[in-house]
């Protein structure tokens, strides 16, 4: 496999950078068990959960607490608790299933979703539902989509949460190709991009190689 000529990066930096590709066993081996033909959606739906709950871990790493006054059954203590609105913004369909699985850990963020469908002749993206929330300035957003390929839905829907306010704006994919990350940079260079992988090529059809496929019919059977 070719390496392709993109920053390479680990998740132990402090100041994490604009493109975080995650390199650690639980995640290759889940993922490689996500782009086997043998994994079915019921398997691969709770995968794909597991996966962005590892994912968010490190995403939030930076995310402000607000201090707390808590009672342990010993003693008064400061706590923390997360202090800001935190919006998580799924791309449908996919984005769902990476969803579920952040939400586990952090139960608190508001949800807002953008319905964005690739166009497999322009391969451009369809946006066909837009519902967040008003004040999505007030704290950090993660959108949430596994595949970026040609780049062309993640690049609508940062435009889409930056006009909407977003300034403090995260991504998490599973898979992404060399291609969709050149032109998420180049128009958004602002936007932290965190990957469980990062492929080597599209294809023809703007299909990722290796990839696992298309990911809403993977995660929903309607292949
Ligand atoms: C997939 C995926 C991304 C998009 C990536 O969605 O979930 O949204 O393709 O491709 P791009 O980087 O070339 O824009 P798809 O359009 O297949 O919709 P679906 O999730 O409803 O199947
Ligand atoms: N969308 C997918 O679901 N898979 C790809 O490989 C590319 C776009």
């Amino acid at each position: 496999m070719s390496q392709p000529d993109l920053p390479e990066t680990t998740v132990q930096n402090e100041m994490p950078p604009s493109v975080v590709v995650f390199n650690h066993p639980l995640i290759r081996s889940k993922l490689t068990t996500l782009r086997s033909t043998e994994t079915r959606h019921r398997a691969f739906r709770a995968i794909l959960a597991q996966i962005a709950g590892l994912m968010v871990y490190e995403v939030t790493r930076t995310f402000a607490t607000r201090e707390i006054d808590i009672q342990t059954p010993l003693e008064p203590m400061k706590g923390e608790e997360l202090g800001e609105k935190i919006t998580v913004v799924p791309v449908l369909r996919a984005g769902l299933g990476m969803t579920n699985g952040i939400l586990d850990l952090m139960p608190e963020a508001r949800i807002g979703h953008l319905g964005l469908a690739r166009d497999e002749d322009t391969l451009e993206p369809v946006v066909y539902l837009r519902k967040l929330p008003l004040d999505i300035a007030d704290g950090p957003v993660i959108l949430v989509d596994p595949m970026l390929a040609t780049g062309g839905s993640a690049v609508a829907a940062a435009k889409i949460l930056r006009e909407t306010g977003a300034t403090d704006l995260r991504m998490i994919c599973l898979v992404a190709a060399p291609e969709g990350i050149r032109r998420l940079q180049a128009a958004d260079p602002d936007l932290t991009i965190y990957t469980a992988a990062l492929d080597r090529e599209l294809d023809e059809k703007g299909y990722i190689r290796p990839g696992l496929g298309d990911a809403g019919d993977r995660l929903y059977g309607t292949n």
